[in-house]
């Protein structure tokens, strides 16, 4: 799927976080997003993922704007759609691997046993099938990772957006996720969004855009 946005603004009280947002991500690329803490990275992110709204401006996905849609058709549109990694995994501490990767199919009503398998399938292609039944604190940060990745694609999404994604990872397991990124674009012909502040998969990216103060440079 194709991002389009256009002349985005977001506030936050008094502060100018977005100010005025023109950008085109293309279908099947690894965008990344890069810029200095405060700039406005996130909450671009957020509002690309239709999590926040912003004041003025659209998002439209494929050409058809999303913030026409209610509350309740865009949490559809968005768990169908979109998969999220954050910088925490944000897995949940009382679930299993497994359990986690199935939370946003069996919120989208899918049946428990298909999915199950499948999200064991996914685990597997990441390379823990040895981990299916640990839960978060018995991980290491880069399979925590691997399964918050594992998470955002048990609903087929069109796109994935990451936010600092390797933040928190030694190099070796941080180059490991970016590969997967890369496969998986191949693979399954994703759109990722990526904010990093790795050199290294910035520069490996398909395409890289600079925010300062809310805009691109
Ligand atoms: N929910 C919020 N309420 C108030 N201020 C916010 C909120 N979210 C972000 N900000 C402010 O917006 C600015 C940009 O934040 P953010 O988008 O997180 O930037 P980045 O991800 O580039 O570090 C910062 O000054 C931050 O404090
Ligand atoms: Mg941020």
């Amino acid at each position: 799927m194709a991002i389009l946005l256009k002349n985005i603004h977001k506030s936050f009280g008094h502060v100018n976080v977005l100010r005025g947002i023109d950008l085109e991500i293309p279908d099947n690329k690894v965008f990344c997003i890069v810029g200095a803490s405060g700039a406005g990275k996130t909450t671009l992110l957020h509002i690309m993922g239709t999590i926040e709204k912003p004041d003025q401006g659209e998002v439209l996905y494929n050409g058809v704007s999303v913030f026409g849609q209610s509350d309740k058709q865009l949490s559809i549109f968005r768990n169908k759609h979109i998969g999220f990694i954050f910088q925490f995994h944000h897995l949940l501490p009382e679930f299993t691997a497994l359990e986690n990767v199935c939370i946003p199919a069996l919120i989208s009503g899918q049946n428990r046993k298909e999915t199950e398998e499948h999200a064991a399938e996914i685990l597997q292609k990441l390379g823990l099938e040895e981990r299916l039944q640990h839960k978060p604190a018995a991980l290491s940060g880069g399979e925590q990772q691997r399964v918050a990745v594992a998470r955002s694609l048990i609903n087929n999404p069109d796109v994935i957006l990451a936010d600092e994604p390797s933040g928190n990872l030694d190099s070796d397991n941080a180059r490991d996720l970016h590969e997967l990124f890369f496969k998986l674009k191949e693979d399954f012909g994703q759109t990722f969004v990526i904010i990093t502040h790795n050199d290294d998969l910035a520069d490996l990216s398909d395409q890289k855009i600079t925010m300062k103060d809310g805009l691109l440079i």
